[in-house]
């Protein structure tokens, strides 16, 4: 049986930079205590006329053409948001669309910053058996237009970016190489810790002046609690992934972990006996962009020569819902 191998990978973010002392003019919050606490400096913010859609395509096109390949050489979509352009459909056929494709599946992953490791998880087991050969497999979000930019909600603005990661996902049947394993978790108890409670369907009505007053379409996160347990919860997925593929630290050549605060970031390295050589770290610039976070993150560190044929790669995530999962991929 193949496995499944990452052909090429690519990343785009909007052109509007927004720094820590831009966000200070919207909000009582200033650049020493979102870099202390988080280690984010800058993230990138959508103009007008910009979609999630828009910044998928740019992504989808440059990991398409680094892969040699045409969009008509794509047979599958996996999209994976938690910031979709609309309720319904999903991104995925809106992105189908500006490819330019018909008549392949196009699937829509709701699994927040775990979306990317879920989707990848699907894509493999479906390259596996044979069912696709080119899946685009995609990370995109537009936070900035749903956070709350006042004061109440800066907890959660000052973390999140917009942007875009894909990557081109085929069989390969050499030494060895490709996705060694997927772990994914998830646990219902903690869904309101971090979660968007309407517009929603379990609302009648489902949309009204008075939730839109209330602010219920602004993310909201209890912080220390979402801190708590990704960082116990992204080092015991890398603990999984390594054991499952009788790996020690020593063997990882990168892990590159969902950008979400450098503090996490941080424990999860410790408490995975890892070197600073050994992990990827980007949130300074781009904030937490949710599922784009580890494929930005991974274009940029191959862009960066940090991965060669037959590293080992371990990617880890940590989020809403809570869900959670890691990925070990011989390079
Ligand atoms: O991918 C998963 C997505 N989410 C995360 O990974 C987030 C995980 N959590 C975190 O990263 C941290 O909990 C935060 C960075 C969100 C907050 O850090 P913290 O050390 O847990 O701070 P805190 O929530 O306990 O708040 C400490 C203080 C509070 O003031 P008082 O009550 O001590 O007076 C907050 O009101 O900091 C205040 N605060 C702020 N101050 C300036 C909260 N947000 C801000 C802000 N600027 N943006």
């Amino acid at each position: 049986m193949p496995r499944t191998a990452f052909l090429s990978t690519g990343f785009h973010v909007p052109s509007r930079l927004v720094t820590n002392d831009d966000l200070a003019q919207m909000m009582d919050t200033s650049d020493e205590w979102i870099v202390q606490r988080s280690g984010i400096k800058t993230r990138y913010w959508v103009d007008k006329g910009d979609t999630g859609v828009g910044l998928a395509r740019v992504a989808s096109e440059k990991a398409i053409a680094k892969a040699g390949l045409e969009a008509k050489d794509i047979d599958c979509i996996i999209y994976c948001t938690c910031t979709p352009d609309h309720f319904e459909p999903g991104n995925g056929v809106f992105l189908q669309r500006e490819l330019g494709l018909t008549d392949i599946p196009a699937v829509d992953v709701r699994n927040q910053c775990s979306g990317f490791i879920y989707g990848l998880s699907i894509a493999d087991a479906w390259i596996r058996v044979g069912q696709y050969k080119r899946i685009l497999l995609v990370g995109a979000e537009v936070h900035s237009r749903g956070l709350d930019k006042t004061t109440r909600g800066r907890d959660t603005a000052v973390l999140f970016g917009d942007g875009a990661g894909a990557a081109v996902l085929g069989p390969i049947s050499e030494d060895g190489r490709g996705v060694l394993s997927t772990h994914i978790f998830a646990d219902g108890r903690y869904a309101e810790k971090l979660w968007v409670d309407g517009p929603g369907l379990a609302h009648d009505p489902f949309v009204s002046v008075s939730m839109l007053e209330q602010g219920v379409h602004r993310p909201v996160m209890e912080g220390r609690e979402v801190f708590k347990f990704a960082s116990t919860k992204m080092p015991e997925s890398v603990a999984i992934a390594l054991k499952s593929n009788r790996l020690s630290p020593t063997d990882v050549t990168l892990l590159v972990p969902h950008q979400a605060n450098l503090r996490i970031i941080e424990m999860v390295q410790k408490a995975a006996g890892l070197r600073d050589d050994q992990v990827y770290i980007n949130i300074q610039k781009y904030g937490n962009t949710t599922a784009a976070s580890i494929p930005i993150a991974l274009d940029e560190a191959l862009a960066e020569g940090r991965l060669r044929t037959g590293d080992v790669l371990v990617l880890t995530a940590f989020g809403s819902g809570f869900t959670w999962g890691s990925a070990a991929i011989r390079w």
